[in-house]
């Protein structure tokens, strides 16, 4: 069977595209679909390749019961080709995207928000919380479980 290959993308690759993957991998598992996703993450920039996701991120997911292990890394050219969806955190990231994919692939990347059921609004984004405080964190922890539930159903 052909796997469904789904990438989340962000800047850093440290918080908002590490937590989708983890937690959409986690939800994937309990549903007994593993076998069915191969799923990925990456940044747009290179300034964290190699690291574990921000402390902050990971205290966050970890209330969840969600133990980060995710390493930062950034795009290939060949992601664009290898993975179906493409999922940005927000307007900047898929900008990135849309610049840098061929032609070919553009239709597969989707803003992640367009699948979060508390908004219709096509542009919403997961905003980055880099610099802001926990509350940040705990926001973009809710916006992306309700988000990733929402997928799954989707493409189960
Ligand atoms: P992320 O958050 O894109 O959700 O991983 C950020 C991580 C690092 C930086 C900015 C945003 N940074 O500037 O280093």
């Amino acid at each position: 069977m052909e796997k469904i290959k789904i990438l989340f993308v962000c800047l850093g690759n440290i918080c908002r595209s590490p937590l989708a993957h983890e937690v959409f991998q986690d939800m994937v598992n309990k549903n007994g679909v593993t076998d069915k996703f191969e799923i990925e993450s990456g940044g747009t920039e290179d300034y964290h390749v190699g690291d574990l996701p921000d402390p902050r991120m990971m205290n966050e997911a970890r209330k969840h019961g969600i133990e980060m292990t995710h390493r930062g890394r950034t795009l290939s050219d060949d992601d664009f080709e290898y993975f179906d969806m493409i999922l940005p955190m927000d307007l900047s990231n898929m900008a990135y995207l849309q610049n840098r994919s061929m032609p070919e692939y553009k239709d597969k990347i989707k803003l992640f928000r367009t699948f979060d059921p508390e908004t219709l609004d096509e542009m919403a984004e997961v905003p980055d919380p880099y610099y802001g405080g926990s509350e940040g964190f705990t926001n973009v922890y809710e916006m992306v479980e309700r988000t990733c539930e929402t997928l799954l159903e989707y493409l189960l």
